[in-house]
């Protein structure tokens, strides 16, 4: 498995400690910036993140920001993204069970480093339900095109 992940200055170091995580766990991710603490516009790492995973360059894709809100709002408006911002466990898997999100966002200023990895953690080991789900998601797809040039 492997996974893109970016932050802006205000998620620097919570993104840090969940890099740290995955290379415990043997999950190889790719960091995509900020690569320092000095002030930056967190649209710049979601999209970059973004367009890694909506080209399939990499299996998932971790946001982080100060809330994990602005950087999820940037990343979905990439075709193909489904990023949720989670400050839950619970929200972890069901957005992959039900939403099929391929993107995790949260927030340094929202959850601690230990929940911010049980949300990775549950993510990652959360599968997509498909069926009526995927319906949902189509429609999903569907407003996207609606509005693509
Ligand atoms: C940066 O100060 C902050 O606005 C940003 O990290 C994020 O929380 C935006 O949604």
């Amino acid at each position: 498995m492997k996974i893109a992940i970016g932050s802006d200055h205000a998620g620097f170091s919570l993104k840090k400690q969940v890099l740290d995580h995955l290379k415990e766990k043997g999950i190889e991710a790719k960091d995509f910036g900020t690569y320092t603490n000095d002030s930056c516009d967190y649209p710049d790492f979601a999209l970059k993140v973004a367009e890694e995973v909506a080209e399939k360059n990499y299996d998932f894709g971790i946001l982080v920001c100060g809330t994990g809100i602005g950087i999820s709002i940037a990343a979905n408006k990439v075709p193909g993204i489904r990023a949720a911002a989670c400050s839950d466990t619970f929200s972890a898997h069901a957005c992959r069970e039900h939403n099929n999100a391929n993107i995790i966002a949260f927030g340094e200023r929202v959850v601690g480093p230990g929940l911010a990895c049980d949300i990775v953690d549950t993510f990652l080991a959360s599968k997509f339900q498909g069926e009526r789900h995927q319906r949902r998601i189509d429609k999903i797809t569907e407003i996207e095109k609606k509005y693509s040039k």
